[in-house]
């Protein structure tokens, strides 16, 4: 049988990158956690004593720091530069770049509006950098209630949808004569899908692994079953069962955005095995 993996799967670029940072910092720790997968983060203390801190007084001088993926506010990082501490930067460029444009077009006069959530930390990050007249809005109608000068700068938070994006940038064009649109959104859980929809055409089974509770991996599943009638999700290599494979020859498998590799390697190892048996 052939095993094949999807050609976009598991970790975005921003949270295998920062982990790789990560294991090339022995003996620090991690402002935040780098990702919501509580065995990547017992590894990551287990194999290479990174720690996980959610309290910024903990990094005393010549710590190591290592920022999560999501970024921090600016006032934070200075900080930690303040209290000499050893700050490894592992937030995701499609985050970096956000934060850069609010601090240029906000140095510029432009008043930013910002579309996300306020309270997640990636906007409390991004919003940091600009100085003063930034807002955070969650629909086109909140665009209403703000006093904006007359030159606008708008970006959105990674994870939001095109679509809705849309709605705030019609708003905005509607109310102001100067608008600077920035693109900001990540594509990284809509490749994972697209990589999927393409792999379940093909497949006479499909396996995707991931947490239960994982919003995205569900996701990935149902995709998966539109094309696929034998898919399955899984948590690990344990759940696997011998007769999903009789007669198969091509399996498909992905994994949502939070199961780490080492957990796909296992079950890929263990199809083998089960098909070989
Ligand atoms: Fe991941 Fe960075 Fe996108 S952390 S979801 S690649 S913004």
């Amino acid at each position: 049988m052939k095993i094949v993996l999807a050609e976009s799967y598991g970790f975005c670029f921003g949270v295998k990158r920062a982990i790789k940072i990560a294991e090339e910092n022995k003996n620090s720790a991690t402002y935040g956690p780098l990702i919501h997968n509580a065995n990547e983060i017992d590894r990551l203390k287990n194999d290479f004593n990174v720690a996980l801190s959610e309290n910024l007084d903990s990094f005393k001088a010549s710590d190591t720091a290592v920022i999560r993926t999501h970024g921090i506010p600016k006032q934070e990082l200075s900080l930690l530069h303040e209290r000499q501490v050893n700050v490894v930067d592992a937030t995701c460029p499609y985050v970096t770049k956000p934060q850069q444009i609010c601090e240029d077009m906000n140095s510029q006069g432009y008043d930013i509006v910002i579309f996300g959530d306020e309270a997640h930390p990636e906007i409390k990050g991004v919003k940091s950098y600009a100085a003063d007249h930034v807002y955070v809005v969650n629909s086109p109608d909140e665009i209403d209630a703000l006093k904006l000068r007359e030159k606008v700068a708008t970006v959105a938070q990674t994870t939001r949808k095109l679509e809705e994006y849309q709605q705030i940038i019609i708003k905005l064009m509607s109310k102001h004569k100067e608008v600077r649109i920035f693109n900001t959104i990540c594509n990284a859980t809509f490749d994972n899908q697209d990589a999927v929809r393409e792999l379940a055409q093909k497949a006479d089974v499909m396996i995707i692994i991931g947490g239960k509770n994982s919003s995205n991996t569900k996701q990935l599943y149902s995709i998966s079953k539109e094309y696929c009638l034998d898919s399955y999700h899984i948590e690990s290599k344990d759940d696997l069962q011998t007769n999903w494979f009789d007669h198969k020859e091509y399996c498909g498998v992905s994994a949502g955005a939070s199961t780490p590799d080492w957990i796909i390697d296992e079950v890929i190892q263990s199809i083998r095995t089960l098909n070989n048996s």
